[in-house]
């Protein structure tokens, strides 16, 4: 009897340890999903930043106004992942300057939402 109360005293520390780690993983999970909220890309700074960088090339409203700029508001050059366009942005494509110390990894984010908004 004392030996089976043993054992039942040891579960159930095992047990309520096992929750303890669960509500932890769980409290994690939910500050990750707050906190990730806030690092969502912003597509009205975004904007800011594609008026001041971009639009001399891809045009104001996305439509290219010089020549082997892709026509961004009609998508071109855009059907490709964001992390994909990030490292074109970042490193520069042929006539397109790079842009890895101009703006930040985050900034491309945000223009990168912008010009998914363009049509
Ligand atoms: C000096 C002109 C110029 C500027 C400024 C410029 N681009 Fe470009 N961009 C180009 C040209 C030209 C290409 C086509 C490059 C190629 O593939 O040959 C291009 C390509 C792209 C592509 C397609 C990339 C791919 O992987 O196919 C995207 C997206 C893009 N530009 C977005 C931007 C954004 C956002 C900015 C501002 C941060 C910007 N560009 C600034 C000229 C420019």
């Amino acid at each position: 009897m004392i030996l089976k109360m043993r054992i039942g005293k040891a579960n159930i520390e095992k047990l309520s340890r096992a929750s303890l780690v669960l509500a932890t993983i769980a409290v994690a999970l939910l500050a990750a999903g707050f906190s990730s909220g806030v690092y969502a890309a912003d597509h009205i700074k975004g904007r800011e930043l594609y008026d001041r960088n971009c639009s001399v090339c891809h045009g104001p409203t996305g439509q290219s106004v010089m020549p082997g700029a892709p026509n961004l508001a009609r998508g071109e050059g855009m059907l490709k992942p964001d992390f994909t366009l990030l490292a074109s942005i970042r490193a520069g494509r042929n006539a397109m300057p790079a842009y890895q110390g101009i703006l930040s990894d985050r900034d491309i984010m945000d223009v990168i939402a912008y010009v998914r908004t363009l049509h």
